[in-house]
């Protein structure tokens, strides 16, 4: 099965995927987080795109598309994947459908996650993760039991990701409207389009996705 997760930044794109990655062997795609892992390397592309994606804005197609060609190269023709944050224009989406059809490969499903700006913005300035295990955090909905530790492993140092400020959220949220809604319209025009209400609370919206996915 080879589905995208669409939607604004803070929806819950990187959530549902690693419940799927759980729950249904998918394997997560997130170019976000390969560029942060490019950036925290030092390679000359990941400083590159680290100042780009510290303003909030987009990267390169070419840069990110390249990226997950070589990620479907190293993959098993038959392992399931999650799309989390690409394709984010409507290049993108294009160049995606070559990549999969050279591979004589197809897409299942693309799914709309759909949240209130307000909430959004919330969302993602009380965000923070522990540095060792990568467990998520909130400032409001969810703290670690004893503040300062990590439930998951114990670990004691936490970090914000620096594009969660207020400022950058709220351009991101500009470019979302701008360059990725209309990947929305691309796919609906296909007919592969499904939308879920991402404001229900996160068992919720994952109950709605493996709906859209038995449907298939
Ligand atoms: P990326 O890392 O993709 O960030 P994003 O799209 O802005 O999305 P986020 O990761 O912030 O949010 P999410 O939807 O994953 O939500 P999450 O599950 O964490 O991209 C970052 C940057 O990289 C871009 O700005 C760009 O510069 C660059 N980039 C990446 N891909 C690119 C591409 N294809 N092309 C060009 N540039 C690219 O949830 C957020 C918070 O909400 C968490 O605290 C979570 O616990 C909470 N939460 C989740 N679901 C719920 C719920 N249902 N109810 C209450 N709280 C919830
Ligand atoms: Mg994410």
């Amino acid at each position: 099965m080879r589905i995208i997760l669409l939607g604004p930044p803070g929806c819950g794109k990187g959530t549902q995927s690693k419940r799927l990655e759980v729950a249904k062997g998918l394997l997560q795609l997130s170019t976000g987080d390969m560029l942060r892992a490019a950036a925290e390397a030092g390679s000359e592309l990941g400083l590159k795109a680290k100042a780009i994606m510290d303003g909030g804005n987009l990267v390169a197609d070419e840069v990110v598309v390249a990226i997950i060609g070589e990620r479907l190269d190293q993959l098993d023709p038959d392992q399931g994947i999650v799309l989390d944050g690409f394709p984010r224009n409507v290049a993108q989406a294009e160049a995606l459908d070559n990549l999969l059809k050279s591979r004589g490969q197809n897409l299942d499903a693309v799914i709309e996650l759909k949240v209130d700006d307000e909430a959004l913005v919330k969302r993602v300035t009380g965000r923070f993760k522990c540095d060792t295990c990568g467990q998520g955090y909130h400032d409001e909905f969810e703290q670690p039991q004893v503040s300062g530790v990590c439930d998951k492993c114990g670990g004691t140092s936490f970090s914000r990701r620096k594009d969660d400020t207020a400022e950058t959220v709220l351009n991101r949220l500009e470019v979302y409207y701008g360059e990725t809604r209309p990947v929305i319209a691309y796919y609906g025009e296909k007919g592969i389009l499904s939308s879920v209400d991402g404001m229900a609370d996160i068992d919720e919206v994952t109950k709605q996705i493996n709906e859209v996915l038995e449907a298939n």
